[in-house]
């Protein structure tokens, strides 16, 4: 992968509690990994854990938000600003994952205004984008994959603060892995757009990851495809041992 750091992201979405989340950072703290200059570990609680989080994690571990405004501050009840995120010493955000699109509405230009705004604030963004079944069965993977990037392509002020997630919502939470080739082929297809629409540094240099249903028995094998940088995992990242092992698939 050249110079691209391979990423491990365990998105837990809504789940676990503080007495789960201090055992799981507890066995990640005195793991064996590899070491930072080869795989650069991020974890992803409820926004109300971000905090304890953050300070019960080692100096291997870094902690995203699942989600976060487009906005500093204000009359928005429910929300968390990119500011806030990064006052409590969170790195990372995720923005643009298929729940937030389907459960919750968002649009390709929310996403857009966010991802802008979190990164001028100086966060990390982990950008989701990924068809559906009924997308990959009509053939069009590469478009619905070129339209979402296209949502962000005038709203990225800095693209090395960018990893972007490929994960196709037919494999979120199924069991239904895609196959490393299919993997790959999304991948490269994801590599070919930015050379095309941003630059050949940007491309050579983005960090595209793979998540849905990544397991500790299948990440070896998509992890040995040339444009796989790493994984945003659901499920298994709930698990010690099986986020260590993908943690440790890092090539
Ligand atoms: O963001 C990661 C996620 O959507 C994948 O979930 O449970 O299929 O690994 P899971």
């Amino acid at each position: 992968t050249g110079t691209r750091k391979f990423f491990v992201g365990g998105n837990h979405k809504l789940n676990g509690n503080r007495q789960s989340l201090h055992t799981l950072i507890e066995s990640l703290n005195n793991a064996t990994i590899p070491s930072s200059d080869i795989v650069e570990v991020v974890i992803s609680p409820p926004s109300i854990y971000l905090e304890t989080a953050q300070k019960a994690v080692g100096p291997r571990i870094q902690v995203a938000a699942q989600n976060c405004y487009s906005e500093a501050k204000g009359a928005f009840t429910g929300e968390i600003a990119a500011e806030m995120i990064k006052d409590i010493g969170n790195q990372w955000v995720i923005l643009g994952h298929s729940e937030r699109r389907k459960i919750f509405g968002e649009s390709g230009e929310l996403i857009a205004k966010k991802l802008k705004h979190a990164i001028e604030v100086g966060l990390g963004v982990i950008f989701c984008i990924g068809e559906q079944l009924a997308d990959r069965e009509l053939n069009q993977t590469d478009a619905v994959i070129s339209s979402q990037m296209k949502d962000i392509l005038g709203s990225v002020p800095d693209w090395s603060k960018v990893v972007v997630a490929y994960e196709p919502v037919w494999a979120i939470g199924t069991g239904k892995v895609a196959s490393p080739q299919q993997a790959q082929d999304a991948h490269h297809f994801i590599r070919e757009w930015l050379a095309s629409n941003v630059s050949k540094e940007v491309a050579t240099n983005t960090r595209i990851i793979y998540g849905g249903s990544v397991s500790a028995s299948n990440c070896n094998d998509l992890a040995k495809e040339a444009d796989v940088d790493g994984f945003l995992v659901g499920g298994a990242s709930l698990i010690a041992n099986d986020f260590i092992t993908i943690i440790s698939s890092a090539k």
